[in-house]
């Protein structure tokens, strides 16, 4: 059942944070609903340019409601992850999506503030409520490389101003993260410190952790064992996930371990059968592998065991 992130939200703050998965295909797909079904969570479906693009963004829709009638027990959204302007007047218009994430964070403040408020116009006039960025994750997102120097941490009193000016429903807040594989050098911890100064701001305002991939010492290991060439990853704490839920972070977003997930089974698959042709064997082990993933950080994100009681506060 797709339900709103604003339904999601109210029931998750300050208690747990909702896992935000990104998507491409159906084996992703397959594996994400399995995952979250095991583990009784709810979840956040993202969608990203790339994804929107990589098939056809009429065939990721179409994968969902099939996976949604597929798995009728599942309580979900679904969100544009790194929306431009363009794109979110296009997902708002589609009827489709729940959610969609202006990311003007790059622009100047109150560039990023005019933008960020013409498309919380367009999306609340279609009930559909909007994420907005303030800060710069350092790594690689979609078109924008942000150099680690250059990335900045948001600021609290900042913060504040913007979701009054704007009157965006959640922040992405640069908290010491960055997406992708090589998010730390040496130290590595959340800015706890940011996140309770921007919570005693905006108490009960829902927060959101972008670049959240844990990266996996050993899934790393085996990639690079079976001729991967990954190196100097480090990613999240996982066990910084649950705190950062407590001080308001609602939506956790972890795309690149799935990826790792996905290449650590192919790279295996064909070292050890080398004759293999047939893509569904590795497809039905990625499934199976992914859906383990998602509901181990199902648990981590304390989602995990949350369906029951959610559908009871929706009177489902
Ligand atoms: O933050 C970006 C997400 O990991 C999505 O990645 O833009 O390559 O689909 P993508
Ligand atoms: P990771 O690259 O850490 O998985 O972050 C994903 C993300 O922030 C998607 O918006
Ligand atoms: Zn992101």
């Amino acid at each position: 059942m797709i339900v709103t992130t604003d339904q999601l939200f109210k029931h998750a703050y300050g208690k747990y944070a909702l896992g935000a998965y990104n998507i491409n295909n159906a084996e992703q797909t397959m594996g994400l609903f399995r995952g979250c079904i095991e583990s009784q969570a709810p979840f956040i479906i993202q969608i990203s340019k790339g994804a929107r693009s990589y098939t056809d963004k009429r065939m990721l829709e179409a994968i969902i409601r099939a996976a949604a009638e597929i798995f009728p027990e599942a309580i979900f959204a679904v969100h544009l992850d790194h929306g431009d302007e363009q794109t979110c007047y296009e997902c708002i218009a589609s009827g489709f999506f729940s959610s969609v994430m202006i990311d003007a964070s790059h622009d100047p403040f109150a560039e990023n503030v005019a933008i960020t408020k013409r498309v919380v116009a367009a999306a609340h006039a279609k009930g559909i409520s909007v994420e907005a960025e303030l800060g710069m994750l350092g790594g690689v997102e979609e078109d924008i490389k942000v150099e680690e120097g250059n990335a900045c941490l948001t600021d609290p009193a900042e913060a504040e101003d913007f979701i009054r000016q704007t009157g965006c429903d959640s922040l992405a807040c640069a908290i010491g993260t960055s997406h992708g594989a090589f998010k730390f050098k040496g130290r590595q911890s959340l800015h706890f410190d940011v996140l309770e100064k921007i919570k005693a701001r905006v108490p009960g305002f829902p927060l959101v952790m972008h670049g959240s991939s844990s990266v996996p010492k050993e899934e790393v290991d085996r990639i690079n064992a079976a001729g991967g060439t990954i190196k100097d990853s480090m990613g999240v704490d996982v066990n910084e996930y649950l705190p950062a839920a407590k001080l308001g972070v609602t939506k956790i977003n972890i795309d690149t371990d799935g990826r790792l997930v996905w290449t650590r089974v192919h790279r295996e698959f064909f070292r050890d059968k080398a004759g293999e042709f047939d893509f569904r064997p590795p497809g039905k082990i990625f499934m199976a592998e992914y859906a383990k993933f998602i509901a181990s950080r199902n648990r981590l994100l304390g989602s995990a065991g949350q369906l029951a009681d959610l559908r009871k506060s929706l009177g489902k």
